[in-house]
């Protein structure tokens, strides 16, 4: 099978290859797809780099979609044929989901209504941003301002939040600004004066700030934002490197909440939540993908298509 993952450490566009290898086989509990979509995130170029232990190979892609061909001991509720979505065994296999096929060790039912690319669309989005506004945590009538509700983790975050009876402010750009207003946001641009917009739309100081934006140096704002106390600000992406103690992914991930996604993918199927999708490549096209999604300005999920 065509896969895509990288035998050194690096940088992305340099140690990643597109090569035939031998198809996986699944282990206890997990299966294995026909990968249709597979959603690419700003964790797959810190792979790249070393995020995950051990040495390489290693395969990138954690989010994916696709038709199970072959089930593991133990998958009793699962038939060769159905349509999934879900997460790679990505710490026991050396490719992941960019490739042909994927040995996935979280698979839930495609529901009915949802199609395959949003459905490949939704895990790491959906289970950072439930995880995160559970960490806060966040209650009905509280408010919270999601710096970035036009990133996915961020856009999730939001109606995550809005559907648990928050306020939300979000700072976004012109891409999904629209879209956040209709779902019950408050929105502003980011940058120059944002601390500012954001406390006079709050009238004051909102409860929480959470950070998903790829940027550096917005957490001294954020913490302004929620009136001087970090402890109200929780970021997905900086590592806290000016040391205000505010909360950060890294140092407090709480646990994976998969039990979530069958929940959001139901919403999903209704129509009451989404995952928006920027473009899809094929695989032989990952180059162009990759560079759109380290950007910063992905404007959705990128997807990559293994099977066009
Ligand atoms: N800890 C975890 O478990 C975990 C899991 C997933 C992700 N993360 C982290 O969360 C961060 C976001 O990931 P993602 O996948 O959601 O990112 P993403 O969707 O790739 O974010 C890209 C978007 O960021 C927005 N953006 C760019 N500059 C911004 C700024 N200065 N302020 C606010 N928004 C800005 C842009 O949207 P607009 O300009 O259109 O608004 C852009 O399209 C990353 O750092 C990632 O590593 C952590």
């Amino acid at each position: 099978m065509k896969a895509l993952f990288l035998k050194n450490y690096g940088k992305p566009l340099d140690v990643l290859n597109l090569e035939d290898v031998a198809v996986p086989v699944p282990g206890d509990d997990e299966v294995r797809v026909r990968v249709h979509a597979c959603a690419l995130n700003p964790a797959d170029w810190v792979v790249c780099e070393g995020l995950l232990p051990g040495p390489p190979p290693k395969g990138i892609g954690f989010d994916v979609s696709g038709v199970v061909d072959a089930l593991g001991e133990g998958v009793t509720h699962f038939q060769v044929g159905d349509s999934v979505f879900g997460v790679p065994d990505y710490m026991n296999y050396t490719t992941g989901g960019a490739a042909e096929y994927a040995i996935l060790k979280v698979f839930l039912p495609v529901p009915e209504g949802l199609g395959m690319i949003e459905a490949a669309a939704l895990p790491m989005a959906t289970e950072t941003a439930a995880r995160t506004i559970d960490l806060l945590p966040l209650s009905a009538g509280q408010t919270v301002m999601i710096n970035g509700g036009g990133t996915m983790t961020g856009f999730a975050a939001v109606q995550i939040a809005l559907l648990r009876g928050a306020h939300v402010i979000a700072s976004a750009g012109e891409t999904f600004a629209g879209r956040l207003r209709e779902l019950g946001a408050k929105v502003t641009p980011y940058g120059e004066g944002m601390v500012e917009r954001v406390r006079e739309l709050a009238g004051g100081s909102p409860d929480f700030a959470v950070h998903t934006a790829q940027v550096k140096g917005t957490l001294p704002d954020l913490v302004k934002i929620v009136g001087g106390d970090p402890k109200r600000v929780y970021s997905f992406a900086d590592r806290d490197e000016e040391n205000l103690g505010v909360r950060t992914a890294w140092r407090e991930g709480g646990s994976l909440r998969y039990d979530v996604l069958g929940h959001y993918a139901q919403l999903a199927a209704e129509g009451r939540f989404s995952i928006p999708v920027s473009r899809a490549f094929s695989l032989d096209d990952w180059r162009a993908a990759a560079e759109i999604s380290m950007s910063k300005r992905a404007h959705g999920k990128i997807i990559l298509l293994p099977e066009l």
